[in-house]
């Protein structure tokens, strides 16, 4: 057997390099780099040829009889929804986000919902002990479910254990960055001992078909700690979102392959765990008993679901010649800035000698520019303290040239506007009109300015 080389590995981004160095050379973060137990080569495969000497494995036609194992419905719809529909035996899920946002506390419920329908799930925490996530379980008035938890960090133990008796539906390891492969050298946590133990468990979940979940850390640039690799060995990867000091929750699918990528599930963390949002809009919206100024809703979508959001805008004007302060949370700040520069530069509107705030209510993240339309009048809105009227929602996307372009699923955001009980829609032209909502289309950026001014 030849020596094993000695290689470096970066914790952050997983590349690889011959020689120690302070600074990693591709993603250039500092003392990332770690001793790793590299791959043996022996010279095997060079010697023999790789056609004889095998097992032959099983061809199967894709018109095989054999049924197809089903997904399995946790009972959690939220969470069914964002992973496509349920859990697909024999697949690998990996689920990332910040810590405390509440991971744990989902896969918890996630497995006992399981137990409780007749499956059987385990529950293996390399953070906690028993006792502490059995308190857990109790907090979330889950004591009687029949979940099956362990408090172990070896692989090998795990595997073990998991082999006597027949396979659970679904394996929970809460997180994979606590395991540890006695196959392979390195500390818990470390890529090449993530990379290992997460290989070892999703083999062993292909081989007996239960589904695997594993929890995953986070960086501080939000990507999951380890290598990138861990994505590519698993067949799901979740994101678990929101603002530790808001209540809401997002699960996102990044990839999926037995589904889209395109829904979420929202819930909210409550004092007994996490609930489920089926009316994610009722979230994100304030009860308002009058109008204020600078308030504007916009009919947002994520995936396929509208949820509407509303923004806050607030300015002051400031007598001096200081720089005034531009502030945006859950926007762009840079798009801030644009929509900013078009109001004065086509609507003649002008915010130079004044402090811009903008805020998405709720701790709601905004990216899609068929906002344009509702913080420009969110804006304009709050500088002549001039209130839209209540009940209507805007959307639209705002070009350099002070026009109003038209957005996707218009009729779908008007639908779920209408739902909610809104009775006006400021949109952009040639929007197509829904039931039980009075449309307004603006072409130009000016036209809509005009309107809330009144001129
Ligand atoms: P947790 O699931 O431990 O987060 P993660 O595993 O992602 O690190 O969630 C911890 C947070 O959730 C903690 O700050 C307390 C809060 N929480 C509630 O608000 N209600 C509850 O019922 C539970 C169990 C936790
Ligand atoms: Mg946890």
């Amino acid at each position: 057997m030849a020596k094993p080389k000695k290689r470096y590995v970066c914790q952050a981004c997983g590349s690889v390099a011959t020689r120690w160095q302070g600074q990693c050379a591709d993603c250039a973060e500092w003392n990332t780099l770690v001793e790793d137990a590299g791959a043996v080569v022996t010279t095997f495969a060079k010697k023999h040829n790789l056609q004889s000497g095998g097992r032959t494995v099983e061809l199967v036609g894709l018109d095989s009889e054999v049924a197809l194992p089903e997904r399995m419905r946790t009972g959690i719809a939220e969470f069914d929804r964002a992973i496509g529909g349920g859990l697909v035996p024999g697949s690998a899920t990996l689920i990332g986000g910040d810590p405390g946002i509440g991971k744990s506390t989902l896969l918890l419920q996630v497995a006992a919902r399981l137990a409780q329908s007749g499956q059987g799930a385990i529950y293996v925490s390399g953070e906690e002990a028993a006792d502490q996530v059995r308190l857990r379980a109790l907090r979330l008035g889950l004591g009687g479910a029949p979940v099956r938890l362990a408090a172990a960090t070896s692989v090998r133990d795990i595997l073990t254990t998991l082999g006597e008796g027949p396979p659970p539906a679904l394996l929970v390891i809460d997180s994979i960055q606590t395991m540890h492969s006695d196959m392979i050298e390195g500390a818990p946590g470390t890529v090449s001992q993530v990379r290992a133990s997460a290989h070892e468990l999703v083999r062993f979940a292909k081989e007996k078909g239960c589904a695997l979940i594993l929890v995953g850390h986070v960086t501080k640039d939000g990507n999951i700690a380890g290598p990138r690799v861990l994505e590519h060995m698993v067949d799901t990867v979740l994101g678990f979102e929101g603002e530790r000091s808001h209540q809401y929750r997002i699960l996102r699918a990044v990839k999926n392959r037995f589904g889209g990528t395109d829904e979420i599930g929202v819930f909210a963390m409550e004092g007994k765990g996490l609930e489920e949002v089926p009316n994610p809009s009722a979230l994100f919206l304030t009860d308002r008993a009058e109008e204020v100024s600078g308030t504007t809703v916009f009919p947002a979508l994520e995936g396929t679901r509208p949820v509407l959001v509303e923004l806050q805008a607030l300015t002051v004007r400031l007598a001096s010649g200081a720089t005034p302060r531009r502030s945006a949370v859950g926007w762009d700040s840079s798009r801030l800035a644009m929509l900013l520069a078009v109001l004065e530069a086509r609507c003649g509107i002008s915010f130079a000698s004044t402090e811009v705030y903008l805020n998405v209510a709720g701790g709601y993240r905004l990216s899609d520019p068929a906002a344009d339309l509702a913080v420009a009048a969110a804006l304009v809105s709050a500088l002549s303290e001039r209130p839209i009227p209540g009940g209507t929602v805007i959307l639209g996307e705002v070009a350099l040239s002070g026009e109003v372009r038209p957005v996707a699923h218009t009729a779908l955001r008007l639908k779920e506007a209408a739902k909610l009980g809104f009775e006006r829609a400021w949109t952009p032209r040639n929007a197509e009109p829904a039931d039980g909502i009075e449309v307004a289309s603006f072409e130009q950026l000016s036209r809509l300015t005009d309107r809330i001014l009144g001129r």
